[in-house]
């Protein structure tokens, strides 16, 4: 490490949480990168034609669930759902909850919208923006059955870490949104970011372990497009499933949710 950045990392330790908080609520640390993928056709077509019916557009007041669905219902959140084939089959097996699904790759939201159409799918609605912002201004405390995070990007190299999603300011914003009892499933194939997250969420106040370490995968998740291709690569499988403690009352720590805050 050379002077400069000696001394820009001991600025950056100095810096008080506070002034992280204040910096992030405006600007922060994207977990993903925007790449000029090509939409299909049939892609373009369905966010052309279904984002009315099924699309959530991000908006700075809470979300109204029961008017979104048109009914009441208990309401899962999947963060990242690339091309959404895993979140369909999910909601047409589970048509007793709604799911709000959320990824800001418009291939994967023009195909998730056309599953949606293909299955009749009546408890699925799509948003196309940062999870972050979308947790942080739109979901209430208490709010949430579950949680679902498949295969976040692993952000591998150790100078991009800080842009992994889960990270202990984003996990306490998710674990305030769960209803107490609620669950926080995620799984990943990259074991440097399965520790991190066995440890981030273990030492999260709100939650416990459902397992000792790491889960056996539930039944009722299917795999996923990444986690196949981590699987043709000779990657492991690490699941997480932890729950929200009753008793904990969910504070809003919105402004330093970021991930790398
Ligand atoms: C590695 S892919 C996994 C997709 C899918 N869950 C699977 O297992 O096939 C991660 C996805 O998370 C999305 N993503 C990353 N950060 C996000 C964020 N902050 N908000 C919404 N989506 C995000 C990316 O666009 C990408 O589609």
């Amino acid at each position: 490490m050379n002077g400069d950045n000696a001394r820009s990392r001991q600025d950056a330790d100095a810096r008080s949480p506070a002034a992280d908080g204040d910096e992030l609520r405006n600007r922060h640390i994207r977990s993903f990168v925007l790449r000029a993928g090509r939409l299909s056709p049939g892609q373009a077509r369905a966010i052309d034609e279904l984002w009315a019916s099924y699309g959530v557009d991000h908006q700075p007041t809470r979300l109204d669930a029961a008017a979104v669905f048109g009914r009441n219902a208990p309401l899962v959140l999947e963060i990242g759902f690339g091309m959404g084939n895993t979140t369909a089959e999910i909601a047409a097996a589970r048509p007793d909850l709604n799911f709000l699904a959320i990824d800001v790759h418009p291939p994967g939201v023009g195909n998730l919208l056309k599953l949606i159409e293909a299955g009749g799918l009546t408890n699925l609605r799509v948003m196309r923006h940062d999870a972050v912002e979308v947790v942080r201004d739109m979901l209430a405390p208490d709010s949430l059955q579950g949680v679902h995070i498949y295969f976040p990007d692993p952000w591998p190299k150790a100078r991009h870490h800080k842009r992994r999603l889960l990270q202990p300011p984003f996990v306490h914003l998710l674990s305030s949104r769960l209803a107490p009892e609620g669950y926080f499933h995620c799984a990943t194939d990259w074991e440097h970011y399965a520790a991190q997250m066995l440890e981030v969420l273990g030492a999260e106040p709100m939650l416990s372990n459902t397992a000792a370490g790491y889960a056996e995968r539930p039944d009722w998740r299917p795999p996923t497009k990444f986690e196949n291709r981590g699987l043709r690569l000779g990657h492991g499988v690490w699941d997480l499933l932890f729950r929200r403690r009753a008793g904990t009352p969910a504070a809003d720590h919105s402004e330093s949710a970021a991930p790398g805050a």
